[in-house]
């Protein structure tokens, strides 16, 4: 099939990638120039394991192209896929959906025989109905808006999208059902739960899910306090909480709030729909302020470990990615945390393997250092802030200069009893050290 991706980020790259991997013709467009011309010369914009060598081998076939011509790539399209960012409005809680109709717009002028249109950016519900009376207006009957949202996780987003757990296609028109099925046909014989329902509830499923999942870390990260207070060790609560398979154990990891591009926006993006139809969707709710605290709370425990003044401390950060495998610093957890240290006076370095971030130039105290050994060498405190694997066997007794260093671990990484046997003054989450 012929298939255009409007919008080149994670969702789109990866996805259009990887259906061109499966043999379709796929235009990627984007509107930021810089990026399809780096693509067309290899250089891929985001960090994800395994992209690289997907986009340069279709690349290479013919069947991947990057380009700005959106005219040419709606025409020989039969598929268009919108993947654009779908962020929260500045100074609200309601979805900014004008890179969606800005695509809207711009493809209404160029739909000149039937093409399908998948909003796979994850839209409020009634958006496909707008965009529906969006094109009739402009007397364009050409075409069928369905929705196909995306599940993908990013730093696993190839094995999601070539294994997911189910394809959901939303659409008022069963005939299209059959096409989007061809299309994943492949993955479908490989097991995936091929899922269809209204367009209404496609879009919905999408929230529903992501802010599902939220819940879960939420409320295990709330029970990782009571945790600290009771002596119990979280970990045992929730393999004992995720052995019942109705409950499940994934997504019951205590560590830090949760952030990344999609849950902190989902759930505010849900509620702002609920408080439309005057539904209070009062669980959601409380999650989203839970875990805004617990962003402070996690940051203030600092101060617990080295002592009130954080004056002139050095503290190392490994990890500011909102998770490991991603650049994406998307509402992480490090963003809070370390200017709140840094405010407190503390002179604050890191070290990430996706690299510097631009986000923390502004700030004078703080360094980046482009390896473990340099960033940890002279620190009081290192904090643990994401678990990339690089970080799970550290030799922090020789790497850290300072004898009395601490170590204060938000991933629960480090085995604690590891820790004692060495004599690393250890803090983790969940667990009876902390208080
Ligand atoms: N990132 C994820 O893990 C993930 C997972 C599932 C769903 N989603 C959803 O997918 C959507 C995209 O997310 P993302 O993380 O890929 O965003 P992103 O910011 O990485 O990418 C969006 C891209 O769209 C481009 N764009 C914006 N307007 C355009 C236009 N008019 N024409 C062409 N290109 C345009 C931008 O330049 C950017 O490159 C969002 O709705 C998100 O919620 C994301």
């Amino acid at each position: 099939m012929k298939l255009c991706m409007i919008g080149t980020g994670y969702v789109g790259l990866v996805s259009g990638t990887c259906f061109s991997d499966l043999g379709n013709q796929v235009y990627c467009i984007d509107k930021d120039l810089n990026k399809i011309k780096n693509l067309n010369k290899g250089i891929i914009p985001i960090y994800e394991p395994g992209l690289s060598e997907l986009v340069k081998r279709n690349f290479k076939a013919g069947r991947l192209i990057f380009t700005s011509n959106l005219a040419e790539a709606v025409h020989k399209s039969d598929i268009i896929f919108i993947c654009v960012g779908t962020p929260t409005k500045k100074g609200s809680k309601s979805v900014d959906l004008k890179y969606v109709y800005n695509v809207i717009s711009q493809i209404s002028k160029l739909i000149k025989k039937k093409k399908i249109i998948v909003t796979k950016s994850t839209v409020p519900v009634g958006t496909g109905d707008q965009i529906e009376k969006i094109l009739k207006k402009k007397r364009n009957k050409n075409f069928e808006v369905i929705s196909n949202p995306e599940f993908l996780r990013e730093g696993e987003a190839i094995r999601d999208f070539r294994f997911p757990d189910r394809i959901v296609v939303g659409s008022n028109n069963k005939k299209v059902f059959n096409i989007m099925k061809k299309l994943y046909q492949p993955l479908i014989a490989k097991g995936a739960k091929f899922f269809t329902t209204s367009r209404r509830g496609a879009e919905l499923i999408k929230y529903a899910s992501n802010a599902f999942l939220a819940t879960k870390i939420t409320f295990i990260n709330e029970l990782a306090n009571l945790c600290e207070k009771l002596e119990i060790n979280v970990e045992e609560v929730s393999l004992g909480m995720g052995s019942d398979n109705r409950i499940g154990g994934r997504f019951l990891r205590a560590g830090p709030a949760y952030g990344g591009s999609c849950f902190p926006k989902d759930t505010k993006g849900l509620v702002v729909t609920g408080d439309k139809q005057n539904i209070n969707l009062s669980i959601v709710k409380s999650v989203i302020r839970s875990n805004h605290n617990r962003k402070l709370l996690l940051a203030r425990r600092v101060e617990k470990i080295l002592g009130k003044n954080l004056k002139h401390k050095k503290i190392s950060v490994l990890g500011v990615t909102f998770k490991p495998n991603t650049d994406d610093m998307r509402d992480s957890s490090s963003l809070i945390m370390i200017p709140y240290l840094l405010k407190k006076g503390a002179l604050v370095s890191y070290y990430d393997p996706s690299g510097k971030k631009k986000i923390f130039d502004k700030f004078k105290n703080l360094k980046y250092y482009n390896n473990i050994g340099k960033v940890c060498r002279k620190s009081d405190l290192v904090i643990l802030h994401t678990e990339w694997d690089e970080f799970k066997s550290i030799d922090f007794k020789k790497l850290v200069k300072n004898k009395n260093f601490k170590l204060y671990d938000l991933r629960n990484l480090y085995n604690q009893d590891d820790m004692i046997r060495k004599k690393i003054k250890y803090y983790s989450v969940g667990r009876s050290n902390i208080n």
